[in-house]
């Protein structure tokens, strides 16, 4: 398959353009709600971004107008109760899939057009930074449903926003508008709706333009530091900081300011 022709997938559209892979959750009639086989798939894309060599970053959003994704699929859930390991291995299972999004080794960009709810938000959690329209809304409202984020949520949104608005989102189960999540720093950037796709293109744009190697550098140690504490996090800086040095693109990055022109980075 050529790097530019669509995958095909039950629930999920999947193109690459540009070298952005861009992944849709869709089953809009439901709103984009994660049944066991959207996870699935969602798992095989992810796969195919990471492998793909075109592909320099992802694009992660919802179908239609009103849901980035309403969280995992209730019907199915509902079909665990009673069943502790059924429950708990769907949960190690989606995990899993999510932390492959977290670990692709490429920016991934969740850009929320409507209710990112449970699950929902637990994926947007999982991707490096996230965008959202002004009427989208954002929660974790599994408490309301007698369960708790499954999905590594009730972990990265404590360290992405701080364990109080962790505490906060998941004990009251609340809906919370896109101004409050951009407010706490779960939305990175927050747009009118008929400006959130130029927003979030303007954002990777810029990630793009920027030395890959420092780019992916910079995901990692952010990523692999937010377990440590700060010496030994300090100790990792210090490692990527020399790792860095010895790239081309760092001779062209500085070359190309003391010459007053734009940098040409390869990679390399
Ligand atoms: N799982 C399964 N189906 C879901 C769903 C979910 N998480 N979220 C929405 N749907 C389905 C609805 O059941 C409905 O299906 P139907 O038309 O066959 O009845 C369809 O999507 C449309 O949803 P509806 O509730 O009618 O839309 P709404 O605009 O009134 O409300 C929400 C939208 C998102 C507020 C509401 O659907 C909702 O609260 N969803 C559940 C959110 C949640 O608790 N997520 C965490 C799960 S752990």
């Amino acid at each position: 398959m050529s790097p530019d022709s669509p995958m095909s997938y039950e629930n999920l559209l999947y193109a690459v353009e540009g070298g952005v892979a861009r992944i849709t959750v869709n089953r809009p009639d439901k709103m984009n709600a994660l049944n066991f086989s959207t996870i699935t798939e969602l798992g095989s894309a992810f796969d195919a971004a990471k492998a793909d060599e075109s592909v320099r970053a992802v694009i992660l959003t919802g179908s239609g107008e009103k849901a980035f994704v309403a969280g995992a699929d209730i019907t199915e859930l509902l079909a665990q109760a009673g069943n502790a390991k059924g429950a708990a291995d769907l949960a190690a299972f989606g995990q899993g899939v999510f932390r492959k999004l977290e670990h692709l080794g490429k920016p991934s960009i969740a850009m929320v057009n409507g209710f990112a709810l449970g699950g929902g938000c637990e994926l947007a959690l999982s991707c490096t930074l996230r965008t959202a329209s002004t009427n989208a809304k954002l929660g974790l409202p599994e408490t309301s449903l007698g369960i708790i984020p499954g999905y590594g949520g009730s972990q990265r949104l404590a360290r992405i926003a701080g364990p109080g608005v962790a505490r906060e989102w998941i004990l009251t189960g609340d809906m919370f508008p896109a101004e409050e999540a951009h407010r706490v720093g779960v939305i990175n950037r927050l747009f009118a709706p008929e400006d959130l796709e130029e927003g979030t293109q303007k954002m990777l744009k810029s990630i793009l333009a920027k030395g890959p190697l420092a780019v992916k550098f910079g995901m990692e140690l952010v990523l692999r530091g937010w377990d440590m504490d700060q010496t030994s996090g300090e100790a990792l800086e210090t490692e990527y900081f020399g790792k860095a040095a010895e790239t081309e693109d760092m001779r062209e990055g500085m070359s190309a300011f003391v010459e007053k022109r734009r940098a040409a980075f390869q990679g390399k």
